[in-house]
């Protein structure tokens, strides 16, 4: 096992602390024949507090897979809040359907089943919190719907953005639409952004973090 793996392992164990909830829509996400593609618990956390930080109270994801962020970001929300999450596969929408409602948050979260570049433009903003974790072509008309569903002070994280150097010189046009998207954070008049690498139990890859200006 790579190092890293090794650490994040150390660190959810002794500062995350998942509870049975988180674990079991992991593996029921796993055992559905689904990506293992999910952020990991400590990943998962972070979204939760930076949700309790900003004190947010509507969420919009685009990427549901099997609703784990989905858990995490819901827990960091009052009992009043919402999340809105945009799944293109009608089975996976299923299998974190049944993970939401196992965790106990199913009752703040709408799952729009479909394109989310069809679901989007039928959305009613603000958002207080974005999480960009789908179909990375996408990723700059992504971050310009946010942006449409955005208020001042609104938060955007886009995840996936190093996937191991892709962002350098990867020629696909899934590291396109991740450079495209990091330009547009980068130089948008009305954002505030940064971008972290990280390693761990996902390898090296990395997160943008944006703040909606006035
Ligand atoms: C991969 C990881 C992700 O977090 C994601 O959203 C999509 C793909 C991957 O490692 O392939
Ligand atoms: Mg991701």
């Amino acid at each position: 096992m790579n190092r890293w793996h090794e650490v994040d392992q150390y660190l959810t164990e002794t500062v995350v602390c998942p509870d049975d909830a988180v674990r079991n829509a992991v593996s029921t996400t796993h055992d559905a024949g689904m990506p293992a593609i999910e952020v990991t618990a400590g990943q998962g956390k972070f979204l939760m507090l930076l949700a309790r930080m900003s004190g947010a109270r509507r969420v919009l994801e685009i990427g549901t897979l099997g609703g784990f962020s989905t858990i995490w970001l819901a827990r960091g929300l009052p009992d009043d809040g919402v999340v809105d999450t945009c799944e293109f596969e009608p089975a996976h929408a299923e299998v974190a359907r049944r993970n939401l409602d196992s965790a106990g948050v199913g009752h703040k979260v709408t799952i729009h089943v479909g394109a989310a570049l069809d679901t989007l433009p039928t959305l009613t903003g603000p958002y207080d919190l974005f999480f960009i974790d789908a179909d990375k072509v996408n990723n700059p008309r992504y971050v310009e719907a946010a942006l449409t569903l955005s208020r001042p002070g609104s938060v955007i994280v886009l995840d996936n953005v190093v996937r191991g150097g892709d962002v350098l010189d990867g020629d696909g046009e899934d590291a396109a639409g991740t450079r495209q998207a990091l330009e547009i954070l980068g130089s948008h008049p009305r954002l505030d952004a940064t971008a972290l690498q990280t390693v761990g139990a996902k390898d090296w890859d990395g997160f943008a973090l944006a703040v909606v200006l006035e």
